[in-house]
């Protein structure tokens, strides 16, 4: 069983940005205590601040991957081509956000991405990774 987590722009500041919202945890961290959690899982990671080289990680590990764990950060509010290439692959995405964007500014509530994916988990800080991660291991 392989999962790829893949986080967009501004993610590889976790822990030190806005800790009000995102929490003071480092994904470094994080992603240790997930794969301690789950060791039968292969969970590989990718970030990357640049839209075309989060499209060229999906379309690599697409179609071979059991499924994606995907936080694209602001690009999910602004990218039509994130939202074909989701629709393009053959694994399984699950859209995460650590925030509760529909509490937050009107310009988060709408997503581009959402209706490419399998389904949406926001708000439980860090821990909607763990939630889209059993989603794909029940599927
Ligand atoms: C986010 C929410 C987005 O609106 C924001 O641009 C992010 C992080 C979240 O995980 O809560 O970068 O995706």
């Amino acid at each position: 069983m392989k999962i790829q987590i893949i986080n967009g722009p501004n993610l590889n500041l976790l822990g030190t940005r806005e800790p009000g919202i995102y929490g003071s945890t480092s994904f470094d961290t994080y992603l240790s205590t997930l794969r301690q959690r789950y060791p039968d899982v292969e969970i590989a990671y990718y970030q990357s601040n640049i839209e075309g080289e989060l499209i060229n990680k999906l379309q690599e590990v697409g179609f071979t991957a059991d499924g994606i764990v995907l936080n694209a950060g602001a690009y999910t509010h602004t990218s039509i081509a994130l939202h074909d290439c989701i629709r393009s692959l053959k694994a399984p995405v699950i859209e995460v956000h650590i925030s509760n964007v529909h509490t937050r500014e009107e310009f988060r509530h709408h997503s581009f991405i959402s209706s490419a994916c399998r389904g949406v988990i926001c708000g439980f800080g860090l821990d909607s990774y763990r939630l889209a991660i059993e989603a794909i291991l029940c599927q």
